[in-house]
């Protein structure tokens, strides 16, 4: 006699669906950002970095090169460094650069493919240096190599500002977690936009020739694909607007008119207007920033900026409890 299974496996598309649907049922609705990034959407990614109103990049590799060796200094010696969600680990090399005697490079992110080819080819440019990728969901709780326990001291790298991209809740869980990874002797590195005229951030996400519109809606091109939907990408039209009150750009995704979409199976429903956010990006300013890190036991204790403090990098540390 076979005995029921108790637990029922459920198939990756299946949870994906779920996801989905759970974030469509909201009211208003909303889809992860994660959904941008397939293939396509990672060189839509690229060309938006070259775009000239969005800034976020160039700024930031600019404060990368202009800082990284006094950033190295301060990290000190045998330090590994760990990076979360670390794509292609560029800016990563202007540190690896000037650290001295680094103890290991540990890449982090999702994309199994991705992160093994960038990590060749780092350890190919870096033959000095160990390095441990490991595939994982930073948001989540993960486990670190245990080659790590020689190192001076654990530094997070978080560059990019994709902290921007989390609720304040959610940001606080993810500075929460890499103090706990940190200790109380290590530091995080990590790159935030900063509030500025809501004019320049409404350009940045709503470029002239249409990149950042066609990157919003590969989310949907992509949810067809994996989950087999039908979404009609012209039926849909891109908009990004700057929320004051809470401080960020969101990305919405506006229905052109009434419409039905089957989600596996659920009929999903969009009015002609209806907003579908599909991403937060957060802007700080410096002092909403510093209380965040506070309510996660961190402390800025440098902040390196542009010269018109458009993008700060800065350095955390641990806000020790007796
Ligand atoms: C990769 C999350 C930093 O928030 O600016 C670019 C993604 N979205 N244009 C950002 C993005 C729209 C980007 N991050």
């Amino acid at each position: 006699m076979t005995k029921r299974p108790t637990v029922i496996p459920v198939s990756r598309v299946d949870q994906l669906a779920a996801s989905v649907l759970d974030g469509l049922r909201r009211t208003p609705k909303e889809l992860s950002p994660v959904w941008f990034y397939d293939e396509y959407g990672s060189t839509l990614f690229d060309s938006i970095c070259e775009l000239p109103e969005y800034y976020l990049t160039r700024t930031e590799l600019g404060i990368m090169q202009e800082h990284a060796a006094e950033m190295a200094q301060i990290i000190g010696p045998q330090a590994a460094l760990i990076e979360f969600g670390s794509g292609t680990s560029l800016k990563t090399r202007l540190l690896l650069d000037h650290l001295v005697a680094p103890a290991a490079y540990v890449p982090v992110d999702i994309a199994r493919e991705h992160l093994i080819e960038a990590a060749n080819t780092l350890a190919r440019d870096y033959p000095a240096v160990r390095i441990f990728p490991v595939c994982a969901d930073f948001t989540a709780p993960f486990e670190l190599p245990k080659q790590l326990q020689d190192a001076q001291r654990r530094v997070v790298y978080f560059p990019g500002s994709t902290l921007g991209n989390f609720s304040r809740d959610q940001a606080r869980a993810v500075l929460q977690r890499m103090r706990e990874i940190v200790g109380d002797t290590g530091a995080v590195l990590i790159g935030i936009d900063l509030q500025k005229d809501p004019d320049v951030l409404r350009a940045a996400y709503n470029d002239s020739a249409g990149v950042t519109a066609q990157f919003n809606l590969n989310a949907l091109r992509h949810i067809n694909r994996e989950l087999g939907t039908k979404f009609d990408l012209t039926a849909f039209e891109h908009d990004a607007v700057w929320n004051e009150e809470q401080g960020r750009i969101e990305m919405h995704l506006i229905s052109k008119r009434d419409q039905v979409v089957d989600v596996s199976g659920t009929p999903i429903r969009f009015s002609r207007g209806e907003h579908l956010r599909t991403e937060y990006c957060h802007k700080y300013t410096q002092a909403g920033f510093e209380s965040l890190a506070a309510s996660a036991r961190l402390t800025s204790t440098r902040v390196w900026t542009d010269a018109e403090k458009k993008f700060s990098v800065q350095l955390l540390e641990p806000v020790r409890v007796q």
